[in-house]
């Protein structure tokens, strides 16, 4: 047996998202979001699931506190859903909709977890997608003024704060893959709502400074790893150019105050422009406290001439996959940590999701999920070595607490160490919740 050991000052967590957990979606005076109006798309989203009831915490978020607790986390990673706190994306705030987040907060303060609040978590006021979403800039200044008013409401007790949560997923797979909302299907708008996304960060982390002066902004992009085939010069390129839209796109431009060229040509070269205002790379480059990473998946790849926009080939080694299909590569976690680590510098890191999809069901009351203990010990193991190899992580938020409305998966795909039957709400901890409590109880877990 191997002893896996992580550093006392840790902090673990665990993450979800309002669209994902609330349900409530017509209450308290909500309205939709561009998700409420995609789910309800037909075709959008398997089985025409939808997030309607999803888990209800809204209803539900004493209970949901109450396993948090149990759990044992120091902290726990929630969003705001903006279209509840500001209907119609723009001016009055909606008491009801803030009161509910406040009961949360105060909740969550009591039972000793200290809140992580995600501002954007994909759920785009629809008032504001038909004024042109993200691809107009108007959404940037909305989007500060929705920041400013849930900084000035909460930030006297929550000081831990993520502007925009997985800016590739929320721009390339929303508008030039169209597989998440608002689903359309254009690279120049792809580039375009990642360039705004990231121009509303730089925005809300300048107000954070003077409404927050204590307090500890960052942003939560997500990265996969390719490994290089071979160490032919070919396979490392396109192993680099594969990851550099998800890596360098969203990183260069916040610590480096750039855009990676290479990229800028190639998107260039399809027909897609980088529109730069003047100011904007200054507003994204401010410092920030913390980069969050969401890490799941990973592989080897290698160059294929005409493979996609960045010519390489993915290979899939064996079957390890998860029940959604993403492969498993917990390596892949250490290199991309290391190498975040080497080419931005000592910037403080957590891991703001990071977990695995099994669809166990639940029987006589328990769940037994052995194939995520196997993924979290593999991944946590990672995590181990780069905390060992100087990296600093900070913290360990287990993406989810419950099983969800996972996006256009609908409900059939399970992240939780909480199983949910969807029907009645019954919260179930599985096998892996417990495997999880007492790795945090320890501090370590044997291999
Ligand atoms: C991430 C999302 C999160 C969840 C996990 C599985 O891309 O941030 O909401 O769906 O994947």
């Amino acid at each position: 047996m191997t002893t896996i050991q992580f550093p006392d000052n840790i902090k673990w967590g665990a993450a979800t998202a309002s669209y994902q957990i609330e349900g409530a979606a017509s209450e308290g005076g909500r309205k939709p979001s561009i998700w409420d109006v995609f789910s309800h798309t037909p075709g959008k989203v398997r089985r025409g699931d939808h997030g309607d009831e999803a888990c209800d915490s809204y209803h539900r978020y004493k209970e949901d506190v109450q396993y948090l607790k149990e759990l044992g986390v120091d902290m726990y990673r929630f969003s705001i859903a903006w279209p509840r706190v500001i209907p119609n994306g723009t001016g009055e705030l909606n008491p009801e909709g803030v009161q509910y987040y406040r009961n949360l907060i105060n909740e969550l303060i009591e039972n000793d977890i200290e809140p992580m609040i995600t501002l954007y978590h994909w759920d785009l006021p629809q008032a504001l997608q038909e004024k042109g979403g993200w691809e107009s800039r108007e959404t940037i200044d909305a989007f500060e003024a929705y920041a400013k008013a849930m900084f000035e409401e909460f930030g006297d007790v929550v000081s831990k704060w993520i502007t925009i949560n997985e800016p590739w997923c929320a721009s390339f797979l929303s508008n030039y893959l169209g597989i998440h909302a608002p689903g359309k299907t254009s690279l120049q708008a792809g580039v375009d709502v990642s360039h705004h996304l990231l121009v509303a960060h730089g925005r809300a982390v300048k107000v954070f400074r003077d409404v927050v002066p204590n307090g500890e902004i960052g942003y939560a992009p997500n990265v996969g790893w390719m490994e290089p085939y071979t160490d032919r010069q070919e396979d490392i390129d396109a192993c680099k150019r594969a990851m550099m839209w998800q890596k360098e796109w969203f990183m260069d431009p916040v610590f480096k105050g750039s855009y990676p060229e290479e990229l800028v040509q190639l998107f260039k070269k399809e027909g897609a422009d980088l529109k730069l205002v003047d100011g904007d790379l200054e507003l994204i480059s401010q410092p920030i406290e913390f980069m969050g990473i969401n890490y799941y998946t990973g592989s080897l790849g290698r160059y294929k001439e005409g493979e996609g926009l960045f010519e390489a080939e993915e290979i899939p080694l064996d079957n390890r996959r998860t029940d959604i299909g993403w492969p498993i590569y917990a390596d892949g976690f250490y290199r991309v940590l290391k190498d975040l680590n080497e080419t931005y510098g000592d910037v403080p890191i957590y891991i703001t999701e990071n977990g695995a999809c099994y669809n166990h069901e639940e029987k006589d009351g328990e769940v037994n999920d052995k194939e995520r203990i196997d993924y979290l010990k593999q991944h946590l193991a990672s995590i181990s070595r780069v905390v060992e190899a100087g990296v600093p992580i900070k913290g360990y938020l287990v993406w989810s607490l419950l099983d969800n409305f996972e996006w256009a998966f609908g409900y059939e795909m399970r992240f939780g160490i909480i199983h949910v039957n969807f029907r009645t709400f019954e919260r179930t901890p599985k096998d892996s919740f417990y495997w999880y409590k007492q790795t945090i109880t320890n501090g370590w877990f044997e291999v």
